[in-house]
């Protein structure tokens, strides 16, 4: 039966990227005919790179208020922190004996966070696609919401996936779908449509925060970059404009259009006349999530309860997966 799993790190902000490639997205599948659907704040994730230890409890709860506020149910899915469900970590050690070295130094993910210092790069960050792996598979998900960044780990959850039913001769974990789709699986920097738009970026207004008030919102999107030229009328016409392409894919996914539906509507305008209508647009959108989130935000032991809850809900699917597992490896117990 199709089960739908996906996470996000409870590292900093929420921004814009996060919301339109992984959040809106989960919210639909919500509400879609899956049997499940398994939404985590992945903390254990987020400490392979060191986080003060209050600021992630907090970075945890906020990102819990994020995922309510954007409009996931704890009534349809499930809602977890990961550290709460340890059969996570429990399975993501079998597959670190699954999972081969040089599998892992191929992921651009990791040569990217850990620089040219790859020696000082903590073990769990090279580590990080196999506990991904096994995040999505103790619960035999098989459809993976994220966005275009996450692709190469999902192949790799794949190939963990084969090679364990291949070693063990059986057909137990599924081969996961990656659900990359609409128009805005990689948003881009807002000063450089070239780069992705990322918590890391030592530029605020490089991103839209979720937790930006309307002000910020708009003057960060009257100060994008942007080029000369009037919007075209069919999206063949962005192709070498990376900046304007992106504030199109942005409309284009915060009204829920294609984006020659947009440009049908505003092709020929200027961009003096498209940042405010793009302004107003995510004000819209981002407004009332970032007060919801504010609100939950002040209660709480309310969201350590849905957490509580969630992690007692997924442990009745996790449970029993690990110890087939467990079986099929020829642990005793
Ligand atoms: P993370 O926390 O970096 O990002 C969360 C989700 O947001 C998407 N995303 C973007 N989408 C479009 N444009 C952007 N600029 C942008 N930036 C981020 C990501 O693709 C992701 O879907 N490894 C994952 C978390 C994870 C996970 C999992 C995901 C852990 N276990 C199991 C799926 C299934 C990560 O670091 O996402």
């Amino acid at each position: 039966p199709p089960r739908v799993f996906s996470g996000i790190q409870p590292s900093g902000d929420l921004h814009l990227g996060n919301y339109l490639g992984a959040l809106q997205r989960f919210v639909r599948m919500q509400d879609e005919a899956y049997e499940q659907t398994v939404f985590c704040m992945v903390d254990l994730h987020a400490i392979t790179v060191w986080q003060d230890p209050k600021e992630l409890a907090h970075s945890t709860r906020e990102l819990a208020a994020g995922f309510i506020a954007s409009g996931l149910s704890p009534e349809k899915s499930i809602l977890i922190n990961q550290s709460q469900v340890p059969e996570h970590a429990q399975l993501a050690w079998i597959f670190n004996c699954v999972a081969r070295m040089g599998w892992m130094q191929r992921m651009t993910q990791f040569k990217d966070k850990a620089g040219k210092n790859a020696e000082k790069a903590s073990l769990g960050l090279f580590a990080y696609p196999a506990l991904m792996a096994a995040d999505i598979l103790i619960y035999h998900a098989t459809h993976v919401p994220v966005g275009e960044d996450q692709k190469q780990h999902l192949e790799l959850t794949r190939d963990i996936a084969a090679k364990f039913n291949h070693d063990y001769g059986v057909d137990f974990f599924p081969l996961t779908e990656p659900v990359i789709e609409g128009a805005a699986t990689r948003v881009m920097s807002l000063r450089d449509g070239t780069k992705k738009m990322s918590k890391s970026d030592p530029s605020d207004a490089s991103r839209i925060n979720m937790t930006d008030d309307a002000d910020a919102i708009a003057k960060k999107i009257r100060k994008a970059k942007t080029d000369p030229d009037a919007l075209p009328s069919e999206a063949k016409g962005l192709e070498q404009r990376p900046e304007a392409r992106n504030l199109v894919n942005i409309y284009a996914a915060l009204s829920d259009q294609s984006v020659d539906q947009v440009l049908a509507e505003v092709g020929g305008q200027q961009f003096g006349a498209f940042k405010p209508m793009l302004a107003d647009l995510a004000v819209a959108k981002l407004s009332p999530i970032s007060t919801e989130m504010a609100r939950l935000m002040a209660e709480p032991d309310e969201i350590d309860k849905i957490l509580a809850r969630g992690a007692a809900q997924a442990r009745e699917i996790t449970a029993p997966i690990l110890q087939k597992t467990y079986d099929i490896i020829g642990m005793v117990r």
